[in-house]
């Protein structure tokens, strides 16, 4: 298959940089040389010309900034139509806006035709991976899967199990709930670039019978991956510790039933204590931050601090619709100012690295994405430093990488991503469906 040849800025990572002065691998003169869906090598543009096939395809573009495609960590499709829904705190939204707009996905055409706007939105955020909370319908799983096969992206999404505490027509059974999710492994995990992920919605909705359930599904595929959300709100804390006594702590629910451990990832994890954060490392469970959402639910301060100190793994996620946007620099924004509120200085530099190398090697995805390594699948972002007119105004005036990956972080969202591709193929590009839409309406 032919070539296809960047010849653009290059942002890789071979390493944290919080923790490794080197960790970050930047080219201002890059080539990135893409074959069958797969990066062949990137790398400085003097080194690697000689490797550009005679019959490659060329694309030059060195004004603009090539990274690998961001991960989000935390995500629900089918909140996209009640994204910025006013209420007062966690629990009154899920009551208010998020049950009643989850019903609809009983409907497969509905959940398809969502899946596909949320899955172009994500992709106009430059966003190539996401870990997708579905309703409890099974239907509505079948329906994301499709739209993220049809686009060859690497997804991981599952159906939500809820079996107490939530109105009659989204509730499914432990044996349903295990029947469906058993039968949407078979189905999905591991076709193509599609994987599954067992999705108890959080402790509240849960019967004992049914963690106990996801447990035993959790054991017995072993790569699955696991989420649900942990210690978001202290009312909702109040409530899940009521249902649950004799527990040292929320997040001690979910150990008990064996779902602490590597891919398993926890919203949230705000009002955690040290022995939590301490558990969450020793497992390989994984916090994701999701700034946006916290400070809208107004629902705490994810302490970067002490995560650290544990050493608890962490990825960003945007949590929409409690988040307000689908962009991980608009994430990326939030989350550098809840760092400043909690004494932390989380540099842009880190904060890439947690959008894109960081997430991948905490979801064990990191042989798949998440780098421009070679023989990894050629998901990545093109952006653009003239983007907007402040954007190219600051990033011209930029002296560092880090104060170029900072203005794109506070000042850049969806105007920012030029182009996305995904296993080699462009699956955005800026401006292209404003075009289409405006061709349909005329
Ligand atoms: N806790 C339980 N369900 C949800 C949800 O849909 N969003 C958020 N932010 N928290 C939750
Ligand atoms: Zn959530």
């Amino acid at each position: 298959m032919t070539q296809t040849a960047y010849r653009a800025r290059l942002l890789t990572f071979r390493d944290d940089p919080a923790h490794a002065a080197d960790g970050a691998v930047f080219e201002e003169d890059g080539l990135l040389l893409v074959e069958d869906g797969r990066v062949v090598a990137a790398g400085a543009y003097t080194a690697l010309a000689a490797r550009i096939a005679p019959d490659a395809v060329i694309k030059s573009m060195r004004d603009k900034l090539i990274v690998p495609g961001f991960i989000d960590a935390h995500i629900h499709y089918p909140q996209t139509d009640m994204i910025a829904s006013p209420a007062p705190g966690l629990l009154p939204w899920l009551n208010t806006y998020t049950f009643p707009t989850e019903r609809a996905f009983a409907d497969p055409s509905h959940a398809r035709e969502t899946a596909s706007f949320f899955l172009d939105e994500l992709l106009a955020c430059g966003t190539t991976t996401a870990l997708v909370y579905c309703t409890v319908h099974k239907e509505s799983a079948d329906a994301f899967f499709t739209e993220s096969e049809a686009r060859n992206l690497r997804m991981v999404a599952g159906k939500v199990l809820m079996d107490r505490n939530c109105p009659e027509f989204l509730r499914d059974t432990a044996q349903s709930g295990y029947d469906d999710s058993a039968e949407l492994i078979a189905r999905w995990h591991n076709r193509g670039r599609q994987q599954y992920v067992l999705t108890p919605r959080f402790a509240a909705t849960s019967t004992e019978a049914q963690l106990e359930a996801c447990s035993v599904l959790a054991r017995a595929h072993e790569d699955v991956f696991i989420q649900t959300h942990v210690a978001e709100n202290t009312d909702e804390i109040k409530w899940v510790e009521g249902l649950f006594p004799g527990h040292r702590s929320y997040l001690d629910i979910y150990d008990h039933y064996g779902l602490l451990r590597r891919r398993a990832v926890y919203g949230h994890c705000i009002h955690l204590d040290d022995t939590d954060r301490r558990r969450m490392a020793e497992t390989g469970s994984v916090a994701a931050h999701c700034p946006t959402s916290n400070l809208f639910l107004g629902s705490g301060l994810f302490d970067f601090e002490k995560a650290g100190a544990a050493n608890m793994p962490v990825a960003l996620a945007t949590d929409v619709g409690g988040g307000t946007s689908f962009s991980m620099l608009q994430t990326m924004n939030e989350a550098h100012k809840i760092a400043r509120l909690t004494g932390h200085n989380l540099s842009a530099t880190r904060m890439f690295w947690l959008a894109t190398t960081g997430a991948a090697k905490v979801l064990d995805l990191d042989d798949t994405v998440g780098t421009l390594a070679p023989g990894s699948e050629a998901d990545f972002v093109v952006l653009d430093p003239q983007a907007t007119p402040l954007l190219a105004r600051r990033t011209a005036r930029a002296g560092s990488l880090e104060e170029l990956l900072f203005a794109f972080a506070l000042l850049g969202d969806d105007r920012a991503v030029f182009e996305t591709y995904a296993a080699g193929e462009r699956v955005h590009q800026r401006g292209a469906r404003r075009a289409a839409a405006l061709e349909l309406a005329a």
